[in-house]
């Protein structure tokens, strides 16, 4: 068993890193999937962007035997259903995870147009709740939400196995 993942900033990075401290597996970043052997079993750890798991599709073809999706949000967004449709992962166990951004004006590209375009639409919105305001604060500023606490339902689902 193997841990695959994709991270653009690290946060994503630090929770493959984690895990693989926790339970001593061997983790690697999608760039080397091609040392990886077609039978081994893959733990992927992916980054969130518009509900879409980033680098899902380079693992496919692989022995996948569950997915966990990094995001700032506290619970996945849209939501947990949402992202497993969006992402075809019927079938397969799905753990969010809240990684952490950085400030948006350290983010570059159409990454940070996307993040722009959607922090517009937050402030745009006439009855802001706590998460709203939670959301505009985190992509202004920045957030490190990675913990350890929070791979614990992904241990505890690899004991049952
Ligand atoms: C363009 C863009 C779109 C994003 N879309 C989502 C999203 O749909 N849901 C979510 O929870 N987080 C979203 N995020 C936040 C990232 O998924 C989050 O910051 C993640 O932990 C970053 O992981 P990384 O540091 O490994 O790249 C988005 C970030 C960017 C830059």
């Amino acid at each position: 068993m193997v841990i695959v993942y994709e991270s653009k900033t690290g946060f994503t990075k630090k929770y493959a890193e984690m895990l693989a401290e926790k339970t001593g597996l061997k983790t690697l970043p999608t760039s080397e999937i091609s040392k990886v052997n077609q039978d081994a079993e893959i733990i992927f750890l992916g980054w969130l962007k518009a509900g879409k798991i980033q680098g899902l599709n380079k693992v496919r073809k692989y022995n996948l035997i569950a997915v966990c999706g990094s995001g700032t949000a506290r619970r996945a967004e849209p939501s947990t259903e949402a992202v497993i449709a969006r992402n075809k992962l019927e079938g397969i166990p799905f753990f969010y995870l809240r990684g952490g951004c950085l400030p948006l004006k350290e983010i570059k590209g159409m990454d940070k147009v996307l993040l722009s375009m959607f922090l517009w639409i937050l402030k745009s919105r006439r009855d802001k709740d706590e998460e709203t305001e939670e959301a505009i604060e985190i992509i202004e500023n920045g957030f490190d939400g990675v913990k350890e606490e929070n791979l614990e339902p992904v241990l505890q689902w690899l004991k049952t196995r």
